[in-house]
């Protein structure tokens, strides 16, 4: 895991409640604990990992968490506006553009134009030298990127700009941002998923459609919620002995659901061989199911530390 995080760029994906905020918190969390700058930027206005900090939500305004950890809610209004400053160098154009309505025309008529300015904002963000005035340097970006089918129209916008757009700022900005994206030793795709039949099928099918749509290999995929398993097979012929052999007592319920934990335990791993058979060994790594996995702030420092420890 460790190697994710020289990255400059990670970009978490997956299905929804596959745990990708958790991840994204996660690993950003571990980069700091290595004593770096580290930013979570989510979409969607959800603030999800502010709020396991105890913050109320602070929208488009990089804000710090913790020492070193720092989060940003993209807003594709703001981070166009954002871009039009830096690029016109003045306040007209782009102060028109934190009118919603305008706004709203121009990306209603520019299809994908939300996700490339949304992407533009993570290429700034992770600049080893930042554009914006005054604005001190990440050591690492974390994307928390919206459900599988959304990531993949987000990250290949720029591509996409990049070929229609056959020359002028567009195009050039556009190759720049989509040469973060498909560069692997700047950016690593990570898949968190859930250890499930079906789950496991759509990971498989976005590692497939990341390189066929996008020319970018899934670096990692994190499965999460990992139940333990906690008998040798000796043991389960003894537990399943004693249930035949006695009646319903308090002690049978108990084993009853201690041997169902414990198959459920088996069906996860076989999951998870399935992935590591498809992907290699070194693509997966595992999280256990906390017991309280709250999206707070003592979930996430627990599962950052086994994440570094994963390997
Ligand atoms: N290893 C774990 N153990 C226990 N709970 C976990 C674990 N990982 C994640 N969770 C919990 O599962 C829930 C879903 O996780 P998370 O919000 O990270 O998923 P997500 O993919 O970001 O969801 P969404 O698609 O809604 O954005 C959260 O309540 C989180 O605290
Ligand atoms: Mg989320």
């Amino acid at each position: 895991m460790l190697s994710l995080l020289d990255r400059r760029l990670v970009v978490v994906t997956g299905k929804g409640g596959a745990g990708k905020t958790t991840v994204a918190a996660a690993l950003a969390l571990a980069r700091t604990r290595a004593g770096g700058r580290a930013i979570v930027c989510e979409v969607g206005g959800g603030e999800s990992v502010s709020r396991a900090f105890g913050r109320r939500p602070a929208g488009h305004v990089e804000t710090e968490l913790s020492p070193g950890l720092w989060a940003i809610s993209l807003e594709p209004r703001a981070a166009l506006a954002e871009y039009l400053r830096d690029r016109l160098g003045s306040s007209t154009v782009s102060g028109l553009l934190f009118e919603n309505r305008l706004f709203q025309s121009l990306a209603d008529a520019t299809p994908g134009l939300r996700e490339l300015v949304t992407m533009g904002k993570v290429w700034e963000l992770a600049q080893p030298e930042r554009r914006s005035d005054g604005a001190s340097a990440y050591d690492l970006v974390v994307l928390d990127a919206p459900a599988t089918g959304h990531a993949l129209g987000l990250l290949g916008a720029p591509s996409t700009f990049r070929d229609v757009a056959s020359a002028g700022p567009v195009h050039r900005q556009a190759e720049i941002i989509g040469g973060l994206i498909s560069d692997p030793s700047r950016t690593a795709v990570v898949a968190a998923a859930l250890p499930e039949e079906t789950p496991v099928n759509e990971t498989l099918e976005l590692s497939a459609q990341l390189r066929d749509e996008l020319g970018v290999e899934l670096r990692q995929v994190v499965v999460s919620g990992l139940i333990p398993e906690r008998f040798e097979r000796s043991e389960v012929a003894r537990i399943e002995a004693s249930l035949s052999a006695d009646g319903a007592s308090p002690a049978t319920d108990a084993l009853r659901q201690a041997l169902a934990d414990h198959g459920r335990a088996l069906e996860q791993g076989r999951q998870v061989e399935r992935l590591r058979e498809a992907l290699g060994d070194d693509a997966v790594v595992t999280l256990p199911r906390l017991a309280d996995g709250a999206l707070d702030r003592s979930t996430l420092e627990r599962l950052s530390q086994a994440l570094e420890r994963a390997r």
